[in-house]
């Protein structure tokens, strides 16, 4: 059995594995949100687009949107006819500035070191424009919990055999998925996802201690203040000048 690096063989199974997720109110809800801060003429960036499921419903909301994603993978699999970069978040590529970032599902989680987290808001104000803003949503604690047991499942697409794992370290706070998928020639592989799930009040902390500041952190799918009960909160992030 090899390991390889995360979403080289997963990226296949992505929508097998995410047919419960409903992107259109995902969609719906980022709609929502940038219709009381942005306008039709804005320039927006999609972060960890992945197959790139939510960006069909919002494109239309802007005047460009470019998407991206760490994985190639993961891209080449985006049926959209919209402009793709390859590229970390960590350290973005652009040399202009958007007024609306967002990305969705966990993603930032992802940054599963408190450095990748920080070089992350570090960067990110170099591309919001002036009254430009980034949404995103993360997950906390209470989610990984509640979704461990469906996470661990089995199954077939497309002839690909998985097994998923999915455990949750309590003392690292790092959400485990590893994957074992066995393809048609009956190679197998294994890919090992770790997600950090870091306190709710941190992501405060280092995004106050960057040249940002929160404007508004939501209970995802609400407009309800989030606390470190929820589920998974929504960011609404500004650059402080
Ligand atoms: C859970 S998926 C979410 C994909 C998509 N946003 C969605 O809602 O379906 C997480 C995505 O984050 C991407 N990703 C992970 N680390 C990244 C990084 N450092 N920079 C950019 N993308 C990253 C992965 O390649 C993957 O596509």
């Amino acid at each position: 059995m090899s390991s390889v690096k995360p979403y080289t063989y997963f990226s296949l199974l992505y929508s097998h594995l995410m047919q419960s997720v409903d992107y259109k109110f995902w969609a719906k809800y980022l709609s929502e949100i940038h219709d009381t801060l942005g306008d039709k003429s804005d320039y927006a960036l999609e972060l960890a687009a992945g197959n790139c499921f939510v960006t069909k419903y919002l494109k239309s909301k802007f005047k460009k949107l470019i998407v991206s994603d760490i994985s190639k993978e993961m891209l080449l699999l985006c049926e959209q006819r919209i402009d793709k970069v390859c590229c970390n978040m960590t350290n973005l590529p652009f040399s202009y500035k958007f007024d609306f970032i967002y990305s969705t599902f966990d993603s930032l989680n992802y940054l599963n070191t408190e450095s990748k987290l920080s070089e992350f808001f570090e960067n990110i104000s170099g591309n919001l424009s002036e009254n430009g803003f980034l949404t995103f949503d993360v997950s906390l604690k209470k989610n990984s919990v509640k979704h461990l047991k469906k996470l661990n499942r089995e199954g077939k697409f497309k002839g690909i055999k998985y097994v998923q794992k999915s455990v949750f370290n309590d003392e690292t706070n790092i959400h485990t998925n590893t994957l074992t998928i066995t393809l048609k020639n009956g190679k197998t592989f294994t890919e090992i996802h770790n997600q950090k799930i870091y306190d709710f009040y941190y992501y405060f902390d280092v995004i106050h201690s960057k040249e940002l500041y929160v404007a508004e952190c939501f209970d995802a799918f609400t407009f309800n203040d989030a606390t470190e009960k929820s589920d998974r909160v929504q960011f609404i992030v500004k650059r402080k000048n």
